[in-house]
């Protein structure tokens, strides 16, 4: 473990000064945290003199906490040991319109994102996914929501698992600890056994292998998923949570908040969001 997370820190600072990596290409050379924006607000808990100022962990670069364990949004490309996701090219252009570098820390676990943001200090921001959810909102704030989505019930193919059927004892719904499918299971599937579990892809095995009678995820994990890896299951189930995803930042970093909403506005209406969308949904969502 020490040794894959060194290497891949040294590829990260290898592709910074080449300047070609996906995670370098944010473009930006700035060395300075305050915030360009237009922001009128005041209320900074910056020492630096100007209003709109924002902190940041390291001066010059947005450090970015994620689970990469969730593809289509946030996954490893073992040959170049790079995140890549469609939340990776959003924040990557986020600190490419703030003039900054993208770094992410190695891989965390789901459920330590928003106490990691909370507690400060490490990440700058959070990008992974996250449904903005009351709970969540009284630790950290969020951007606007930068995509929607729902949850989906994944059993095998040929199943005849429903709703009804899998809320019984003797039934395993597995999910990503802490996530909203978990917080599904708990509230609609009570009488199940819900088991909660760090990754989505050896959970996804459990289904196949039967460890498990059906997980529940995020739909356009579910979707992408089946399609690129687990031909033999199906999503027996869509559920219109109606989630919307929102990137997790400190509360004592209220300008950056405002400065990553003005970069996600622009990147709506000068069609970086649309191209985003494109190349990873094959359409605008
Ligand atoms: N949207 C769900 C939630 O917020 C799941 C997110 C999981 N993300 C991840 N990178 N593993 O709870």
């Amino acid at each position: 473990m020490k040794n894959s997370m060194s290497r891949r820190q040294f590829i990260l600072a290898a592709g910074a000064l080449a300047g070609s990596a996906v995670l370098a290409g944010c473009g930006g050379s700035s060395t300075s945290s305050s915030s360009t924006s237009t922001s009128t607000d005041s209320s900074s808990s910056s020492a630096s003199s100007s209003d709109d100022s924002y902190t940041l962990v390291k001066d010059g670069t947005l450090t970015v906490a994620a689970e990469l364990g969730f593809a289509p949004f946030e996954y490893m490309n073992d040959q170049t040991g790079d995140p890549e996701g469609f939340d990776v090219d959003v924040i990557n252009a986020i600190a490419d319109k703030l003039g900054l570098q993208c770094e992410y820390l190695p891989n965390q676990k789901f459920d330590t994102l928003v106490p990691l943001i909370k507690q400060g200090g490490k990440a700058d921001v959070s990008i992974a996914a996250i449904t903005i959810t009351d709970t969540r909102e009284e630790s950290v704030d969020f951007s606007e929501p930068y995509l929607d989505s729902n949850q989906a019930i994944v059993a095998l193919k040929g199943s005849t698992e429903t709703e009804e059927t899998l809320n019984d004892a003797s039934k395993k719904v597995v999910c990503q600890s802490g996530t909203t499918g978990n917080d599904w299971i708990t509230e609609n599937l009570p009488n199940a056994t819900c088991v909660p579990t760090d990754d989505v892809t050896p959970a996804l095995t459990g289904v196949s292998t039967g460890s498990y009678n059906a997980m529940v995820v995020d739909l356009p994990v579910a979707k992408y998923m089946l399609t690129n890896s687990f031909s033999d299951l199906d999503i027996i189930e869509e559920i219109a949570t109606g989630e919307q995803y929102g990137i997790a930042i400190s509360k004592d970093n209220p300008n950056l908040t405002k400065a990553v909403n003005k970069a996600l506005e622009d990147m709506k209406s000068d069609g970086t969001m649309d191209s985003i969308e494109t190349k990873w949904f094959g359409s605008t969502i």
